[in-house]
């Protein structure tokens, strides 16, 4: 794994970083309201962590503490490689391991080939497609959901997982 770069910090979301929160979330995901695996979640009512560097918010990671586990939500980097995603995911596994979580997973989109090969770097695994659950999502959870990425028609969701436990 890529070492993280020293010079990012990172804390918990504290009350608040809700405009910053709403702001980062506005800007990837279109609004706040996230859709998989047929929940749609209100991201900025998450837990979650704020990256820095120096005084600048550089990413932010959002998750959901689940019978099943822990799910990042959202992971977002402002500032790219330089670290930011793997500090935010290291920080997360390390909480979620630490209050004893079976697996941290997460859902990402077939459109999305940087994202598979970045959680694949970092030793999460590939349990399942979800054939046809964007477009689930977007009929009947978000609307807004884009018909399309880089001209690749956005249909599936991938599941990933990290084991924590044996
Ligand atoms: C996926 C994403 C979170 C990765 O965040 P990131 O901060 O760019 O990731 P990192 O910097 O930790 O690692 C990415 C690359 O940066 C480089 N890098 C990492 N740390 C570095 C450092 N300290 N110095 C220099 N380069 C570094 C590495 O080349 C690394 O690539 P690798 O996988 O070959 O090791 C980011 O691209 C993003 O926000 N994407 C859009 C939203 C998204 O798709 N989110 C995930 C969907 S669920």
């Amino acid at each position: 794994m890529t070492p993280a770069s020293p010079l990012v910090t990172i804390r918990p979301v504290a009350p608040d970083d809700q405009d910053t929160v709403r702001a980062i979330l506005g800007g990837s995901w279109g609004d706040t309201q996230v859709a998989g695996h047929g929940t749609l979640y209100d991201a900025a009512d998450l837990p979650g962590y704020v990256a820095e560097i120096g005084e600048e918010t550089a990413g932010l990671l959002t998750y959901h503490v689940g019978d099943d586990g822990w799910e990042v939500v959202t992971l977002d980097a402002i500032v790219v490689g330089h670290g930011v995603g793997t500090a935010l995911l290291r920080t997360v596994e390390e909480a979620a391991h630490q209050a004893g979580a079976r697996r941290l997973w997460l859902i990402t989109t077939n459109d999305n080939t940087h994202a598979l090969r970045f959680y694949q770097r970092r030793g999460f695994d590939l349990v399942a497609v979800h054939r046809g659950a964007v477009t689930r999502s977007r009929a009947e959870l978000k609307p807004s959901i884009p018909l399309e990425v880089d001209g690749i028609p956005l249909r599936h969701e991938l599941e990933l997982e990290r084991l924590l436990k044996p």
